[in-house]
This record gives C-alpha cells, structure tokens and sequence, in this order.
C-alpha cells in the first residue's frame, strides 16, 4: 500500500479537529516555513517533483515562480475546491477529514508566493465540508496558525470560504476567479496567466486541493525524500480512486505513478460479479476511455498522455460487459452540453450536437454516417475554444466513437440499442432536433 500521507490521519477519532491535527505533528512544517525565504519554499516544491493534482499536472513550484516579484498589488492564492469533474471525489474528503492539513499547505504556499488572502472557492453542493472548512479557520485562527502574523512578523494571513453555485466550467481557473469576483464564471483568455494578471487584476496563484495538502508533506520529510515515495516516474503519493462496475469502490493512497492495473484490479478488486472489464475512464470523465488491454499502465500524467489518455483526477471509472458504451457515451455529452458556458461557438453548439447525434444513435434513430459526422464535430470543437470544456467533450467522445465504433454501428444497423431500450430519466428531457 506504500506510506500515507494525505490519509494518515483519517483512522483518528475527531480528526478534522484542530487537537488532533496537532497531536499528529501537525503544523510543524508551517512554524519551518516561517523561518524559511519564500524562494527557498518555491525551490523545494521545485525539486519535490510535485504537479497540479486538479488534472492539468503543471509543475507546483514552477508555477509559484511565475509570480511577478516586482509587482506592487498585493497577491492571491485561490484553492480550487469545485471538484466538478463526474466520477471525481477526493478532495472532498481531504476537507472533510483533514482541513486542517489543507489550511497548512495554503499557508505554506502564501508564503511562498508573498499572498496574504487566500480564497477556497468550494463547489456549492459542498454545504457540510464549506461549514467544517469555516470552523477549521476559526480553529486555526484562535491557535495563532492563520490571522494575525500567521507568516511570520507583521505578516497575517486571511482565508475565506468562498461558495460556488454549481457550475463545472468554475471549476477552470480563470472561470473560478471571474465567479470570485461576482461575474458570471466565463473562462478568460489566456496570456495573460493568473500568476501575472489573476483575481482584482492581480497576480493569483491557482491550486488543487490535493496540490496543497501535499505541501507540508513535502517540507516535513525534504523535497529528495518525498519525491522517492512515488514508483513508475512518479512523485510522492496520490488519491487514486475507482468506482462504477467494480466489487470495491473506494478512494487509496498510493504512490504516484502505481499501475491502473492494480488499482482497478486489487484495490478496487476487479469487476463486480465477474463480470468481463470492458474499459476503464482513467481520471474523470473527461479522460479517453482505455481498452482492457491498455490499463497496465503507471497513473502518471507523461505515461497516461503516451497512451494518448490523460490522469486528470486519478478517479477512475470502470465499465464492464454490460454497460452500454453509446448510453455512457450520451451521458457525458449531455452533461458537457449542459455545463459549456456559451462563449465559445465550437463548445456551445458542437457539445450539443454531439449530444444529439449520440442520442439519435442511442435511442435507434441513427443513421448510416453519424459515427463519421461525430468525429468529425467533434475534431472541429478540439482546440478551437477559449478553456478547455470544449476538448473535455470532444475527447471522451472521440475515443468512445473510435474504440467503440461496432457498438455505435450495431446501433445504427439494428435500430435499436442491443442492451435495452433507452431510458429516459423520470423528470428528464430528450434533446430533440
Ligand atoms: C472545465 C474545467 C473544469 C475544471 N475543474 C477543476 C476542478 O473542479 N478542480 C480543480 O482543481 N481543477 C479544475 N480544473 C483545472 C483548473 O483550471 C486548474 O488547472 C487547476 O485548478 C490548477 O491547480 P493545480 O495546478 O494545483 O492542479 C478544471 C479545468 C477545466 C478546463
């Protein structure tokens, strides 16, 4: 199972409380960093290898570096805690269990990149974990860990909780800083990136969740040290999880870089029922599904891109012989749909369009060539789009389309899906036209 790190605390009894977190040697490495040069923390989380946890795997400390050091306006930290992404479903219990420990990293990371105000903007359905985040602050407040020269001399720290309403596309950094600052959650072009021109116009630093638990990690043992917990070209530990057509659904953590293999296979202990694995999403729904023959493959985000796949979250979502690839396939593309903020023409109407075209096959109205008019929708959409929502559609959708295409085609040819009629959810609409 390898050491725990983000999870050490999670067996303890009242383990999101501010006692227990100290018990176990808790803030430690924040009292370290007061006595560190910001530069120095910025170099450590360099050489510790660790990458954004929230699916694009930017380099952490490369990123804090892009800060402008020679810019007057004051600067931000805004904790991505949307978890928007279907089938994801971990940072969620890092605040859950363990506030506290996300509290430390973005203290730590404040002081690395000279912020004063951190901002966790939490998806709004999160009510529970948005309230014990708020008690947690106020915990750490009273223990002199946040507020007043929480970074040292002279130097407070303020962290708000700020609720999200829902929407996926939030969940995109410059989406989620426009949402921030009371505008409707539109992605931003980019250049210029938040480290320069970010939330109120200045530079902003964007994190996962996991990103910034893992940072007093990384003080505690040394950079060298927590780099070596990871197998396979990884670095340090990750939340791994599976859930769908497996016996065991759950939520480990893992080296970085263990196989999808093992995750689905042991962990998660195979396909329910004995059933046949039919392929697996490997981080999020947004990620090309994989073939069974392709999963013996290290969860890193360069060994995942060579499969031409992506770890994303490092959630995984498994599909056996039953399940219908057309009907998951709609699935998703009704929610992308759903969830396109209308700015960008290829992501408003191609989503869509995808959508229509898979129901259409899905409920045995397709016709011959819909396989080819998808792919080629969806081609148009990849790439030509603001924020990346539109590729998050299109790139499931094409790997659905190519390793499924007998099962699209039998759809066609037969008139019918071969696994059962279409349900339409009680209450749900069918995209007509
Ligand atoms: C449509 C969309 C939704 C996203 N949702 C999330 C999210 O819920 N949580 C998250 O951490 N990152 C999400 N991201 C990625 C963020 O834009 C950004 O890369 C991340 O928060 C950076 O933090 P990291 O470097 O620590 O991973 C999303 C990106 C896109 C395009």
């Amino acid at each position: 199972m390898g050491e725990r790190l983000l999870t050490r605390n999670w067996g303890t009894p009242e383990r999101h409380a501010l006692k227990s977190y100290l018990a176990a040697g808790g803030y430690q490495s924040l009292k370290k960093a007061r006595g560190m040069e910001p530069a120095a923390i910025v170099d450590e989380v360099k050489r510790s290898g660790l990458r954004g946890m929230g699916g694009a795997g930017f380099a952490t400390g490369v990123k804090w570096g892009f800060v402008p050091r020679d810019n007057p306006r004051p600067r931000y930290l805004c904790v991505n805690a949307d978890e928007g992404e279907p089938g994801t479903y971990k940072d969620r219990y890092l605040m859950e269990r363990d506030p506290h420990m996300l509290l430390e990293g973005i203290a730590i990371a404040c002081r690395a990149i000279g912020a004063q105000t951190a901002y966790i903007y939490i998806r709004g359905e999160f009510h529970a974990v948005a309230d014990r985040l708020e008690t947690a602050i106020a915990e750490a407040r009273g223990g002199g860990y946040l507020g007043h020269n929480a970074l040292g001399p002279g130097v407070d720290l303020d962290v708000w909780v700020h609720r999200g309403a829902g929407a996926y596309v939030c969940g995109e950094e410059t989406a989620l800083i426009e949402s921030l600052e009371g505008k409707q959650g539109k992605p931003r072009l980019k250049p210029p990136f938040p480290a320069v021109v970010g939330a109120f116009a200045a530079p902003t630093i964007v994190n996962n969740v996991e990103t910034l638990a893992q940072v007093p990690h990384i003080l505690e043992r040394g950079a060298a040290a927590w780099k070596a917990l990871g197998v396979n070209g990884g670095s340090g530990t990750k939340l791994y999880g599976a859930s769908g057509r497996v016996e065991r659904p759950g939520l480990w953590e893992l080296p970085m870089g263990t196989r999808l293999s093992e995750i689905v296979l042991e962990h998660a202990g195979g396909v329910r029922d004995g059933k046949r694995l039919k392929g697996v999403i490997p981080g999020g729904s947004s990620c090309p599904v994989l073939l069974p023959d392709e999963i013996d493959v290290p969860m890193t985000f360069d060994a995942l891109m060579a499969k031409g796949s992506m770890l994303g979250t490092g959630c995984a979502a498994v599909l056996d012989e039953e399940t219908c690839a057309v009907r998951l396939c709609l699935r998703l593309m009704r929610f992308y749909a759903h969830e396109s903020c209308g700015q960008c023409t290829p992501c408003r109407e191609g989503n869509h369009w995808l959508a229509k075209i898979v129901q259409r096959i899905e409920s045995g109205r397709g016709e011959p060539g819909d396989v080819d008019l998808a792919l080629e929708v969806a081609q148009n959409i990849l790439g030509n789009t603001i924020c990346p929502l539109g590729d998050a559609c299109a790139m499931p959708a094409r790997a659905f389309l190519q390793k499924y295409r007998a099962e699209f085609e039998t759809h066609v040819r037969e008139r019918r899906c071969p696994y059962g009629s279409y349900p339409i959810r009680p209450g749900g609409r069918e995209i007509t036209g």
